[in-house]
This record gives C-alpha cells, structure tokens and sequence, in this order.
C-alpha cells in the first residue's frame, strides 16, 4: 500500500490540513490540486495540480469515459500512486461516480457513502425531520419553500414570544442567518439581529424585482453554548473525534459531554464517511440539540491542535492504511489535553510573480491542459 493522500478542491481548511499532515507525518506524500490557482494551498504540497472544469450536468457513470475530470484523476492517481482522495466541494458529483473511481484501487473520500447522505446533510429541513425520525434531538425546524409559506410562518408566530431565526435550508458559512428579534435596531445588523418586519420587507422587495427566493428554514433562537465536533468516521464508524465549545470569542476542547455524544450519534445514524462536523447547540435549559451534520472537514478543524490531537494527520494516516482505529484510539486518549484558544486572523505574503499559476489559464475560459504540473520551485 502507497502512503499517498490526494486532496482535492475543499473548502476553508485545506491548507491547515495539508499544513497539520506535512508536519506531523512527513512521510505521506501529500498531491493538491484545486479549480483555481490557489497558491497558498498548493504550495504546501509534494505535489499540486490544477483541475480541470468540472461538468455537473453529466452525473451519470456511464458518460464516464468523455469526463475530462475523470481522466485527469486517473492520470494522478496512477502516477502518485494515492491511496486515498480527499473532496471537499461538489462532492455528490465525486459520490456519483464512485464505483469508476475506486476501480483504480483508491479509497474515494466524499463525506458519505452513497448520495442519501447528502441530500439529508444538504438540507437543513430534510436533516431535522430525519434526526427526528431517529429520536435525536434537534432544533424544531419549519420550511419555507416560498415567500407566501414565509409570510405565513411569520404571522402565525409558531414558537410564541420565543426569539427565532432564519437561515436558508442550503446554507454554508452562516450566510443569510437572521436572529428575528423585535427589539433589534439598525445597528444590530451587525451581529445577526433583525426585527422580523424589515426581513420580510427586504424579502418582498426581492420578490418584487423578480429575485427568486431561496428556500429557508424557521426555527426557535437558541440561546446556550454552540458546539463543534470534528469526527474521523469510517463509514459510520466513528474513529475519533474533538469537540470545540464555542463561547463569544473563546473556544475550549473537549471528547465527552451530552453533545459531544449526540453529535457523534448524529455522524453514525447518518453512516458517515471520512473528516466530517456536526454542530450542536443548547437551549434555555442547558440541552443541546443538533444543528447541521457538515459532510467535510470545519474551518477550525485545525484548531485541535493545540489539544494535542492533529485530527487531519490521523485521518491521513489511517486513509493511507499507516495507522488501525486502535493504535488512534489509544493515542488520542494519551495525548488529549483540554486547552482554550482564541481564533486570530493573518496574512500570508505571495511571491511578487508566480509565474507557473498565471501562466495557466483559470478554469472555465480555456480547458486545463490535463496534469497541468505547477512547478513550485519556481515560484
Ligand atoms: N437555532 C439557532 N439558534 C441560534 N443560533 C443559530 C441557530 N441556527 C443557526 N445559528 C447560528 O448560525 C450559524 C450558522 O448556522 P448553521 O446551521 O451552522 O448553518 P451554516 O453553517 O450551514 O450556514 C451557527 O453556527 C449559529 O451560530
Ligand atoms: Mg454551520
């Protein structure tokens, strides 16, 4: 077995992770690529690529052989021999073509194995009415597929004098989250509050200038502390996993818990697969309920670190065949050690040209000439 892991186009943390392996297990080859010339992650690689176009619309395994993307991955594969490949973004695309995939003898990391997976873990209504289903607790959810259901939700105040919220049903990064509080002002736009009447004022404006509008789920605010627990899983296997408690801007570890136990529950009732996060929250009295299951590694995953636990290497390891579930067990259970940290933002300085990254067209314009290698040296 080769101890080469491929990660593919991710979304926030693949440099940390690349970064987190590099250091920890040097002797895994590490092969990058991404849809756009982003230096500050593929530089930290053995070996970067940038990827070729990827159709959506042709999903199906039988237009297998006319994929530029499937050729390009065949071509990596065999000539870093990867053991494992690590996709971050247009996953269910990846799913969908799992079989061709692994026919080359590589372990194809998407976040879950087979497309149910995502459709719940995509939809934050589908997600609530399934963790419900299973008797998990999680936070009382109500679609609206349209402005009227919207409208109607809003008058009918279903959660009392309760403050709720609203966040598109496919949401990432916590884009489009309102607090819905009567008592928000102007300037409370900046931490998320709105008084319901100016968001369904905004929204019928929208609908009026002919936006669509996207589906969005209502639900009770949760006032108590958020949690934030990276799992390494194995199809529905849990290997191990850390939490982060979030409280205003300090963040603290911990691997027990009632919502560590629930987000672990979560995980495997939905058979997971590979580096994935589930976020909790509490209610008034303290109980956590689940909020979403992310079918990809968080943005601070890296921040296990400073607990003395490198989820990204583990996980590369054990996709790499390095390390058995137990050997892991056993370390994180000997090296853990609770720690507060406080996120920080940074910069980090490009080389005045780079050369090897402009000469290449950007994806969508020109094809990609296929194993397009970035000579990193020169840059
Ligand atoms: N019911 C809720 N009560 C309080 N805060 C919430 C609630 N739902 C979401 N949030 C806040 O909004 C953020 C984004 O919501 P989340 O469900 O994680 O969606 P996404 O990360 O996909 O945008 C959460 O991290 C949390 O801080
Ligand atoms: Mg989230």
């Amino acid at each position: 077995m080769t101890h080469a892991i491929w990660f593919m186009t991710g979304l926030s943390s693949q440099r940390d992770m690349i970064r987190a392996i590099k250091t920890a297990v040097p002797e895994i080859t590490i092969v990058a690529s991404h849809q756009q010339p982003r230096y500050e992650i593929l530089a930290e690689a053995d070996y970067a690529y940038l990827e070729p176009a990827l159709s959506l619309k042709q999903t199906h395994a039988n237009t297998a052989d006319i994929e530029p993307m499937l050729v390009f991955m065949a071509e990596v594969v065999k000539k870093h021999q990867v053991a494992a490949i690590h996709v971050g973004r247009n996953s269910g695309w990846f799913e969908g073509h799992r079989t061709t995939i692994e026919a080359w003898g590589v372990t194809l990391i998407t976040g879950a194995r087979g497309l149910t997976g995502f459709a719940i873990a995509d939809n934050k209504l589908a997600f609530a009415n399934h963790m419900q289903a299973l008797g998990l607790p999680v936070v009382p959810t109500l679609g609206a597929a349209t402005l009227a259901e919207l409208e109607q939700i809003f008058q009918r105040q279903p959660f009392g004098e309760t403050d709720f919220c609203i966040k598109p049903a496919h949401g990432i990064y916590g884009m489009g989250f309102w607090h819905l509080d009567t008592r928000a002002r102007l300037v409370d736009a900046d931490t998320k509050r709105m008084h319901p009447d100016i968001y369904l004022a905004a929204a019928r404006l929208d609908s009026n200038r002919g936006h669509e509008f996207c589906p969005q789920v209502v639900m009770p605010f949760l006032p108590g502390i958020e949690r934030s627990v990276d799992i390494v899983i194995d199809q529905g296997k849990v290997i191990t996993a850390v939490g982060r408690c979030k409280q205003d801007a300090i963040q603290y570890f911990e691997r027990s818990g009632a919502a560590f136990e629930l987000a672990l529950a979560c995980a495997e009732q939905l058979g997971l697969d590979g580096l994935i996060n589930v976020q909790t929250r509490d209610d008034a009295s303290g109980k956590p309920l689940l909020l979403e299951a992310n079918l990809r590694p968080s943005g601070g995953i890296c921040f296990s670190l400073s607990s003395r636990v490198n989820l990204p290497a583990l996980f590369a390891q054990y996709v790499t065949g390095l390390r058995s579930a137990t050997d892991i067990q056993a370390q994180v259970a000997a090296c853990f050690t609770p720690a507060y940290v406080r996120s920080t933002s940074t910069v980090l300085p490009l080389p005045l040209s780079l050369p090897s990254l402009n000469a290449l067209p950007l994806p969508g314009t020109t094809r990609l000439p296929l194993a397009a290698t970035l000579d990193l040296e020169t840059i």
